[in-house]
Parts: structure tokens; C-alpha cells; sequence
């Protein structure tokens, strides 16, 4: 039976362009793109130019990008780079929903004597906004606040926010998380008002290990690592230069098609949510409304009826971080199994009805963003046997 990849939260099969590009750059470079000589210099116009593609796709200058190992370290830079630059005392809001990367660069920055407050979220994951009027007046020196939340799919308002921000006497800094926006949710990034950015190339059909942090011009930060100073001295570090040309190679091309891919996804993760209900009557869509404006459009999380570890997971609490347990992941593997289940009588209903609409959607699943895995082998398998429903990124 052919395998759905239903996790492009956790990350995304590598676009071919971008896996062109790479292949390109790994044969042809072979010099560090700080050398002064003929093949340092033929790296650096690699990564200047993926630079400038990057932030000609975000809107934004490129001296405004700093490329990192991944979402996760562009986060810590943003966060701690932030705090570390700021005076002693000003603290951090942030939420009780982020990614780890979020509430782990939140713990450090706790561990290291800076207040730090972590809001809570409604039942649909939505933040109460208001909060941020009422807490830590004249004390915060960042908000970290992520655009979309890879577990149930809530978008969180990010011009409101920078509205309420800028309405502060003490004007803190802003930062969004926006892994899992980039290419599913239009971005104005340049005209937002967001003063950091984070993101990963490996959500969006880029290479896994590349991270980009949008920099605000003028805003201070803090270098983590001390080193060569690559990247303006913020990420000092050889920059691995096929893998960022690959990565901006994807960026672009996620920007240029987020508006008709999010149509399309919308409409498949409608289709696979009615699908659900048609068979699991009580089964319970976690997150904002299937047709709500302000949810992934990719993303489905459902609780099944007694099934306690489904529940738990899309709950928002800091505790259904932690690890899950063993009859947690029982539930899931049950959640897997239903799923390709699912799969497989789409596409043979698909077929029995001769309905066209329907069979170009299943095609379309199987064929381009749910991608149908065909391969074998024990890494492949073990791949595929991540796949969850409810992405535990
Ligand atoms: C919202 C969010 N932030 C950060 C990360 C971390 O990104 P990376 O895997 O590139 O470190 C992820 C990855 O799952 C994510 O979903």
C-alpha cells in the first residue's frame, strides 16, 4: 500500500529545484566563502546571492538576514541575542504554546535572571491579547510570540500585536517564530512592524539545517557563538553554502505559491476533516474551525474518543510537551494505521464513483504536498512510520 506523508510540520520532502541547486553548488564550490581567494570568492557570490533572493522573497534588505543551522538556532539568536544586548532587568513575554525551541530559549533566558512571562492560550489556541496591554508595563525588553502553531494550527494576529506593542511606553522588541507560516500564510515581513523573524528552509522544500533570522535594520543583538564573525559577527560560523543556495532557492519559490497552494490545502484538509467525521462521528477537530481564517491551512489536528494521548496532545498546556508515554504511543500508531486507512478508501471511492473532482484531489494528495512515499528500505520506513495525524514537531 502506498505511504502518505502527512507530516510537513515536521518537515517537507526537498523541492527538485532546490535539490538541483544543491547538487549544483556541492560540485562546483569547494572554497570557504571568508577565503580572499578565487575560490572563497566564488562561495561568497553564491551566498551573496542567496541573500539577496531571500530577502528579495521576504521583502526585506538583504543585510537583514542572518543565515543559522535551523529554525531552532535562528529562535535562541533571536531571543537571547535580544536579551543579551538589552539592559539588565527587562524581561520577555512569550507563550505557553511556542515550539521547545521557544519555551527553551525562554527557560535560559530565566536561568539567567531575566523575568519571564508565558501566556496562555483560549481552548481554540488563541492568545488574549488584551494581556499584553495590562502585563510588565515599562519592564520588557521582547515579545517572542510565534505566527503559527505547529500542533493544532492557530495563526496568531501578528498586526494586532505589533499594534498593542507600539502602543507601550516601554516599546519592546518583537519576534515571531514564523516557521510554520513561511509559504502557507502570506507574509509581509518588511511592512509588518516584526522586528525579528525565525525561520527553517526544511518546512518549505528547502534542505534540513538551515535557518534563516530576519533582522530588523538598526535592532541589537547579541552574537551567541563568538568566532570568525561570518554573518555581520551575529552567527560566526563557515556558512554552508550549498545548502543555504538550496535553501533560498525554495523560500522564493514557497512565497511565490502560497496563495494557490493554501487554497489547495485548505480544501484537502476540509476534505480529509469531513472524512473523519463521516466515520468517527465523535471525533473532535482541535484548534480554531475548519474554515476559520486565523488556522493553518494545512493542518489538522483531531482527538479521537478514548483515546486520552490524542487529546493530550493537541492540549495546550506545558505539560503535554513532555515526552509521551508508551500507551501514548500506542494511540498514535492506532492514529497512523486509521489514517493511511483513510487513505486508501479515498482513492478506491475515488474510483468506484468515477467522481472526477474527487479523484483529481486524491491525485493531487498523492502526488504533490501529501506526497505518496513508494520507497522502501529501513530508513525509509522508519520515516514513514513518523507519520502522525497531529505533528509532533
Ligand atoms: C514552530 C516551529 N518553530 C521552530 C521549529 C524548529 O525548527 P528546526 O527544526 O529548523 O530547528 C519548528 C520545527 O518543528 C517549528 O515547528
Amino acid at each position: 500500500m502506498p505511504r502518505l506523508h502527512l507530516d510537513h510540520n515536521a518537515t517537507t520532502p526537498l523541492r527538485p529545484e532546490a535539490r538541483a541547486v544543491f547538487l549544483r553548488e556541492l560540485d562546483r564550490l569547494g572554497g570557504n566563502p571568508s577565503s580572499v581567494h578565487a575560490s572563497g570568492r566564488a562561495a561568497r557570490v553564491v551566498l551573496d546571492l542567496a541573500r539577496e533572493q531571500t530577502a528579495a522573497a521576504l521583502g526585506v534588505h538583504e543585510d537583514e538576514i542572518v543565515f543559522t543551522s535551523g529554525g531552532t538556532e535562528s529562535i535562541h539568536l533571536a531571543v537571547l541575542g535580544c536579551l543579551r544586548a538589552a539592559p539588565s532587568g527587562l524581561g520577555l513575554v512569550t507563550t505557553q504554546v511556542e515550539h521547545s525551541a521557544g519555551l527553551g530559549a525562554a527557560e535560559l533566558a530565566e536561568a539567567a535572571g531575566r523575568p519571564v512571562v508565558r501566556m496562555g492560550v483560549d481552548a481554540a489556541g488563541r492568545l488574549e491579547l488584551d494581556e499584553l496591554r495590562r502585563r510588565h508595563a515599562g519592564d520588557l525588553a521582547l515579545v517572542s510570540i510565534q505566527t503559527a502553531n505547529n500542533e493544532v494550527g492557530t495563526v496568531h494576529p501578528v498586526p494586532r500585536i505589533v499594534e498593542l506593542l507600539r502602543a507601550r511606553p516601554d516599546r519592546p522588541l518583537f519576534h515571531t517564530d514564523a516557521v510554520q507560516a513561511l509559504g502557507r500564510v502570506p507574509l509581509r515581513l518588511g511592512e509588518s512592524g516584526v522586528d525579528l523573524a525565525s525561520f527553517s528552509a526544511h518546512k518549505l522544500g528547502g534542505p534540513l539545517g538551515v535557518g534563516i533570522l530576519y533582522r530588523r535594520k538598526g535592532v541589537r543583538l547579541a552574537p551567541l557563538f563568538q568566532g570568525g564573525g561570518q554573518e555581520a559577527g551575529l552567527r560566526p560560523g563557515t556558512e554552508n553554502v550549498p545548502a543555504i543556495a538550496a535553501a533560498a532557492c525554495a523560500v522564493e519559490l514557497a512565497v511565490a505559491e502560497t496563495t494557490p497552494q493554501a487554497a489547495s490545502w485548505r480544501a484537502l484538509t476540509a476534505e480529509l476533516w469531513h472524512q473523519l467525521h463521516l466515520r468517527i462521528p465523535d471525533v473532535r477537530l482541535n484548534g480554531p474551525a475548519i474554515d476559520a481564517d486565523d488556522r493553518l491551512p494545512n493542518t489538522l489536528n483531531v482527538s479521537l474518543p478514548s483515546t486520552d494521548a490524542c487529546s493530550s496532545r493537541a492540549s495546550t498546556s506545558k505539560d503535554s510537551r513532555s515526552a509521551p508515554a508508551p500507551h501514548a504511543r500506542a494511540d498514535r500508531s492506532n492514529l497512523r494505521t486509521f489514517c493511511s486507512r483513510w487513505a486508501a478508501r479515498a482513492t478506491t471511492r475515488a474510483r468506484v464513483c468515477g467522481s472526477r473532482s474527487v479523484e483529481r484531489r486524491v491525485e493531487k494528495m498523492s502526488t504533490t504536498r501529501w506526497r505518496s512515499c513508494r520507497e522502501s528500505g529501513t530508513t525509509r520506513a522508519k520515516r514513514a512510520s513518523s507519520t502522525t495525524l497531529a505533528p509532533s514537531t
